[in-house]
């Protein structure tokens, strides 16, 4: 079997990338370790970028996005008892409550109508040559082994993924930070308890209240590193996230049987550069942020928009000009975004070791925020997603 790009990975990433080269005439092929049904039974972040929206739409996968997707032009925050609202406002830019489950979806349903080959259930999947002109993978399915030549390969197979891992030790530079909390998240089918998300810090931990329609809610609370799921019974969790929110947020709290319960740890994370010969990174493979601020799903969207046209340049009109830039392009948008995800997470955290300065510092930094237009202006700035390079 031959292809043009041979993308590893049906996450967002994979199938956004898929999409778009396929609607520019580029011919690749998805290779994916998992079935369908799990890859849409995780539940992630629901928070998309107007850029990631404008990449969705030229993918031509919007329509459910702008039929049932929730604008959004601001977020509260909620600490010493009160609320305070950052409006997006004076960025000209909203957010859309979108899930990204939902996203996963319509990108399945465009590919599955169009004639592009998906491989989910491969195995042992292996990439080969990517140094040269050559690249192959190979991969097991159905008891027989496969081969595709092709002349790149996108990995787009996040963070546990085999692309990143392939590459020489010496070719790649990581940096970590694994942050000393999880968060226990909730989805349940209740009316939000607010029209905007709530990010609270309280001295019993940052708490998040989100949703995915108006009559789905998705809750969060940080939770030590050592906690299980069968720990926390739904009514256990729901006090939790009550006794965390300001009094008129918890008295209008309503609470539904959980439809799905998880906890997830808290990673800052990049691999640099993104490119080695013909194996371009793009995605969770490359990097992971926490999720405060819900930035993992728009920057994986931002790489898949710098790799798409790339790729097209360079398949298509026989330019790698841009090939040669992806790196550093998507690194800088990358950075920036790492950064805020990191600064968030410290500014709404209860960290176990941040001793009284540290706390002081923290409770100056909301009031400065929630009083300053600039301070304030900065995060809306960040949150609704930063301006792309062209
Ligand atoms: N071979 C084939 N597929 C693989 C392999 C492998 N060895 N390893 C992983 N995969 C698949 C996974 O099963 C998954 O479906 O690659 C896909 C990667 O998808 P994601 O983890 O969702 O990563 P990405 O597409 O980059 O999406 C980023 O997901 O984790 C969130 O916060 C993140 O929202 C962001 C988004
Ligand atoms: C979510 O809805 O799951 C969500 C929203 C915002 C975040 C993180 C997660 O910052």
């Amino acid at each position: 079997m031959r292809t043009q790009v041979a993308i590893i990975g049906a996450g967002p990433a994979g199938l956004l990338l898929g999409q778009l080269l396929q609607r520019a005439g580029v011919d690749a092929v998805i290779l994916e370790r998992q079935t369908p049904e799990y890859v849409l039974g995780r539940i992630r972040a629901g928070v998309l970028e107007q850029g990631t929206v404008a990449l969705l739409e030229e993918a031509g996968v919007a329509e459910r996005l702008h039929a049932e997707g929730l604008p959004h032009a601001g977020i509260e925050l909620a600490f010493g008892g009160r609320r305070h609202r950052i409006g997006f406002e004076a960025t000209g830019a909203h957010v859309t409550v979108y899930g990204q489950t939902e996203v996963t979806r319509d990108l399945m349903a465009a590919r599955a109508a169009s004639a592009a080959t998906t491989v989910y259930e491969a195995a042992d999947v292996a990439l080969h040559g990517f140094d040269g002109e050559r690249p192959r993978v190979t991969w097991r399915a159905g008891g027989h082994s496969h081969e595709l030549a092709c002349d790149w390969i996108a990995g787009c197979d996040g963070y546990h993924g085999v692309s990143r891992a392939s590459v020489p030790a010496g070719a790649i530079s990581t940096y970590e930070r694994v942050y000393p909390f999880g968060w226990l998240g909730v989805l349940c089918d209740t009316p939000p308890v607010s029209d905007e998300l709530i990010y609270a810090n309280h001295p019993r931990g940052f708490a998040l209240c989100s949703m995915r329609s108006r009559t789905r809610s998705r809750y969060y609370v940080q939770c030590g590193l050592e906690q299980k799921v069968e720990d926390w019974p739904d009514g256990r969790f729901f006090d939790e996230l009550r006794a965390r929110l300001d009094g008129a947020a918890a008295s209008a709290l309503v609470t539904g049987p959980s439809i799905e319960k998880s906890i997830a740890p808290l990673r800052s994370f990049v691999a640099e550069p993104m490119r080695f010969g013909r194996l371009l990174l793009a995605g969770d493979a490359a990097h992971i942020v926490p999720p405060t601020g819900a930035k993992g799903l728009n920057l994986a969207a931002s790489d898949v928009r710098y790799l798409s046209r790339a790729l097209v340049a360079a398949c298509r009109d026989g330019d790698p000009a841009e090939v040669d830039r992806y790196s550093e392009r998507c690194l800088r948008r990358v950075w920036k975004a790492v950064r805020f995800s990191w600064w968030f997470t410290t500014l709404m955290h209860r960290f176990p070791d941040a001793g009284e300065l540290g706390q002081k510092l923290q409770e100056a930094e909301l009031d400065y925020l929630v009083g300053s237009r600039a301070a304030a202006l900065a995060l809306a700035e960040n949150y609704v997603g930063l301006p792309f390079e062209d």
